[in-house]
Formats: C-alpha cells, sequence, structure tokens
C-alpha cells in the first residue's frame, strides 16, 4: 500500500509522488496503445492491476466521450483498473458552466458522444450543427449533403427549430472536441454569432453575441501520421479570424483545456482525493500554496499539495510543459521525445525533465523521489 511505501522509503518523507498523464503521444498513437505505456502503468499499480499505488490521473485534451467511459477504455488499453475519478478530459471543466446554461440553448460542437456528454453534464437545451443543417440547409450550400436534395429543391425540415428561433435563441457555443466537418461548423457558429443566436434572423440591435467555449487550444497533435495534425486549436484560430474578417471586430472566445488552469485545478482535486482514500496524511491549514511561476492565475485557494512531485508526463510543449511549469511546484514537467508531438526540449516552454517515453519517464519520476 502507499503509506507502506512511504515507511519503507525514507526519501518518501516530503510525501509519495504523483502522476498525471497525457493520453494521445504519451500512452497511444493513433489506433495503437504504446508498449511502454502499459509496462509504465504495470510498475504504479499492485500486481494484480486492480489498484493504483500512487494517486494518478489522465490528463487529456481530447474527449467526445463520459470520464467513465474513458476509464473504460484506458482499463482496457493499459491493463489496469482506472477509474472516471482518474479522468479529466478536455470538456470536464465544461461542468463548472452547467450553472449558468444548464437550462439556456446552447449549440454543441465536435466528434463522438458529445450530444450525449451534454446532457450527461446537465445541459438540457443543446442543438448540434447537424440539427441546424437538417432545419436550414441552404445555410450551408457546399455543404456535401446538399447532393441528397436533387434539382436544388431543398426540402423544408417539418419540425419546428425550437433552440436557435428568435423566440429560443442561443446563448452559448461550445466547442466539446475537434469537429470533423470545419466548414459547416465555421459557417454555422458564424451565423449563430452575427445573429445574436437565431441564425437566419436579423439580430436586433444591443443583443449581445452569444458566448463561445472551446474545450481545447491544441495548434497540434500527434496519431499515427508522422507529422503532428491539426487540432482544436486550428480550429479556432480560424473561426477568430473569420469572425473579425465579417464583424470587424475581434471574437472573445473562453478557452479551456491544458495548458490553461481549469484542468489542473480539477487534477489536483482528484489527486488529493485519492491520496486520502489510500491512507496519506495530509497537511494542514488552507493557505495558498506558493507557485514558481510568478503571477499564474492558479494562485488562489489551492490547497497545500502533499506530494514529493507531481509528475506531468507529457508530449506537447505548449500544452503538457506549458501547463504544468505555469501550475508550479510541486508539479514537475515531463516531455517525452519519441512517442509524440515533440522531438526534443522547447526553449519557449523547457521541460524539467526530458525522457524518450513514458516508461523512462516513471523510471525517472520514481528514481528522483527514491533519491530526493
Ligand atoms: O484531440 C486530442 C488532442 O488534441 C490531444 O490529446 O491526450 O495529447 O492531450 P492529448
Ligand atoms: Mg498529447
Amino acid at each position: 500500500s502507499l503509506s507502506h511505501a512511504a515507511e519503507g522509503e525514507q526519501s518518501l518523507a516530503r510525501g509519495p509522488p504523483a502522476f498525471v498523464f497525457d493520453i494521445d503521444g504519451v500512452l497511444i498513437r493513433g489506433r495503437h496503445t504504446l508498449p511502454q505505456a502499459q509496462r509504465a502503468l504495470a510498475k504504479l499499480y499492485t500486481s494484480d492491476g486492480s489498484r493504483p499505488r500512487y494517486p494518478i490521473c489522465f490528463l487529456t485534451n481530447g474527449g467526445g466521450v463520459t470520464e467513465r467511459f474513458k476509464a473504460h477504455q484506458l482499463s482496457e488499453w493499459l491493463g489496469v483498473a482506472v477509474d472516471e475519478s482518474q479522468v479529466v478530459l478536455s470538456h470536464t471543466p465544461f461542468r463548472q458552466l452547467v450553472g449558468q446554461f444548464g437550462n439556456q440553448p446552447v449549440l454543441v460542437s465536435g466528434r463522438g458522444q458529445v450530444w450525449e456528454v451534454a446532457h450527461h453534464y446537465g445541459l438540457r437545451q443543446v442543438v448540434t450543427p447537424r440539427q441546424l443543417v437538417r432545419h436550414m440547409p441552404a445555410a450551408v450550400p457546399f455543404h456535401e449533403d446538399q447532393g441528397l436534395f436533387p434539382g436544388g429543391d431543398l426540402p423544408v425540415y417539418t419540425r419546428e427549430l425550437k433552440y436557435g428561433s428568435p423566440q429560443h435563441p442561443i446563448k452559448a457555443i461550445f466547442v466539446f472536441t475537434d469537429p470533423s466537418d470545419w466548414y459547416r461548423d465555421l459557417q454555422l457558429m458564424v451565423d449563430v454569432l452575427t445573429s445574436g443566436g437565431a441564425p437566419g434572423h436579423t439580430c436586433l440591435p444591443g443583443t449581445p453575441p452569444p458566448e463561445v467555449f472551446f474545450s481545447n487550444p491544441d495548434l497540434l497533435w500527434a496519431n499515427e501520421f508522422p507529422q503532428p495534425r491539426f487540432g482544436q486549436g486550428a480550429f479556432s484560430a480560424c473561426l477568430e479570424t473569420l469572425y473579425e474578417k465579417v464583424t470587424g471586430k475581434p471574437l472573445k472566445a473562453h478557452h479551456f483545456g491544458k495548458p490553461h488552469a481549469a484542468p489542473y485545478l480539477l487534477a489536483e482535486q482528484l489527486l488529493l482525493a485519492q491520496a486520502q482514500a489510500l491512507g496519506l496524511e495530509l497537511p494542514e491549514g488552507p493557505e495558498a500554496a506558493p507557485s514558481s511561476s510568478g503571477g499564474s492565475s492558479m494562485q488562489h485557494a489551492r490547497m497545500p499539495l502533499p506530494f514529493s512531485g507531481i509528475f506531468a508526463v507529457g508530449d506537447n510543449p505548449a500544452a503538457d510543459v506549458r501547463g504544468a511549469n505555469a501550475a508550479g511546484a510541486p508539479w514537475v514537467s515531463v516531455l517525452v521525445i519519441k512517442t509524440g508531438v515533440a522531438r526534443a526540449n522547447c526553449s519557449r516552454d523547457p521541460a524539467q525533465l526530458v525522457v524518450d517515453n513514458v516508461e523512462a519517464a516513471v523510471d525517472a519520476a520514481l528514481h528522483r523521489t527514491r533519491h530526493a
């Protein structure tokens, strides 16, 4: 058990290590689980794989499924039991916005089961770009489904569009995951923004534009293709550019996902809860933990973290390393350079530890902790 480990190893006096793993480019690559990932996790779990021996979180800028489903996938891929309380997805921080938008019409975009995830979180008045297209096909004349309507006679969808009408305007746009049809979504989002939330209708003067929330700022990410691929950050750059070109005003969007603070604060809460469940003694006192990063927005209301290090293992300097460095001690940024986006440490976002792959990261973290 953890307390056993702490007793047995004098070097763990300042607390055990905790681990935060990125997923794409660290544990998996496209459809393939990296063999080093299974070996790395085996070193951190009991020998039957049923229980973690250290606090462990999975922190990804991916999503499109519930936290519970991602935990189930990770368990299959890694051969150890992962619980939903160990998972922070790109859209997990959207839960904090349900109090504000739960009973307001919202546009939800992205691949995967995003409509279901939005409902699971408590967003009750969700409309998707696909539903908008079915009601107003002329809004997207280059959309390939237009071929389904021969002769140019566009069918009028019989059921009335409820959310997104002038009576029920869309109040917010949530991009849950990387959309697949950028043309469709960019066109419809600009329509929603410039119509006060009722695409196809004239915006009444003074109507504020709906708010926009992106879950993931990654310009690039790594799948099985040799070169990095466009991520949601590339999509948001397009929307911001198009909105500004159309309206002459900048789009004031909200960005979540690594390297922003929200997912790190969630991960800290999950790690603390695991530390408690594992029987680790927590330091007392509500004072904020110091951050090595200076004026970071993360310094508010943080619990002292009873870990010798929170080893954040990632492949993307602009996401994983920047986020961990901004979070400050006891976070330790660890960059893998053989399996993901990066091939070397990066001077803009330098990692504290640079290793080939996730197994080497775990070895280095355990070694460092034992010899601290
Ligand atoms: O779409 C997911 C991608 O942008 C990054 O995923 O696991 O490397 O944070 P991850
Ligand atoms: Mg990654």
